[in-house]
């Protein structure tokens, strides 16, 4: 059975990106193992940069709850990031799990750039389930910039999937029936006549979220 891990990086319960998870993880609940982890729920220091990681094989700070985290990271066979987007990036506490990723690598400064070695063999699936306020998914680019850096990090062999969901400002806004977005988007100030196509495109990104759900429990 397939492991899948979803670091969630909501800050509000019910948002947007909540919707998304929850759609991938019907999508994929009949068949793989889920755990769904809210990142603001753990206690997780920050990265400091003491790169001690680079001789002992893990990170050196003890007593929060990365090494069960990251135990639960090398063990899954997909791992999700759900975020909103906040500032073109991740939301803070995803960021911190994020960071606490190089203990995973051996890092090496050489002349020709730095080479990333992983401790063992990675061969996951990433998954990027983005949510944003703005129409332009350009904001959510610097996220995408990043995994596909990370993806190369931890070795070809891994995926990246993204779903990158716009046009969202308000809670609940992607599960909204077209005629609650009528009588919202003026208030958006956002063009009312855009509402009819934006419920048929939250329609599809939710299913397009089950899918690869179910597509990646396989
Ligand atoms: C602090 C903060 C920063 C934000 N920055 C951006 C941004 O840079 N680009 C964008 O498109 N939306 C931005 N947003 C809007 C959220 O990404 C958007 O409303 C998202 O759908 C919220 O997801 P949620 O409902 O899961 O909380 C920001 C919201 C907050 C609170």
């Amino acid at each position: 059975m397939k492991k899948i891990l979803i670091l969630d990086g909501s800050t509000r319960k019910q948002g947007n990106t909540s919707s998304l998870v929850k759609q991938f993880t019907d999508g994929a609940k009949n068949n793989a193992s889920i755990e769904h982890i809210l990142a603001k729920d753990l206690n997780i220091d920050y990265c400091n940069g003491c790169l001690r990681c680079n001789l002992i094989k893990r990170c050196s700070i003890l007593g929060d709850d990365w090494n069960d985290l990251a135990a639960k990271i090398l063990e899954a066979d997909v791992l999700v990031f759900a975020s909103p987007i906040y500032f073109h990036y991740v939301s803070a506490p995803l960021k911190l799990i994020i960071d606490r990723f190089r203990s995973f690598v051996h890092v090496q400064i050489t002349e020709e750039g730095v080479k990333h070695t992983p401790w063992v063999k990675w061969e996951k699936h990433f998954v990027l389930l983005l949510s944003m306020g703005s129409s332009n998914a350009i904001d959510a680019q610097p996220v995408i910039d990043l995994f596909e850096y990370m993806k190369g990090v931890m070795g070809d062999n891994n995926r990246l999937h993204v779903i990158k969901a716009t046009r969202l400002a308000v809670i609940k806004q992607i599960t909204k029936s077209k005629e609650e977005l009528i009588e919202l988007y003026p208030k958006l100030k956002i063009r009312g006549d855009l509402a009819g196509g934006d419920f048929l495109r939250n329609k599809t990104l939710l299913k397009d979220c089950f899918e690869l759900g179910y597509k990646l429990s396989i």
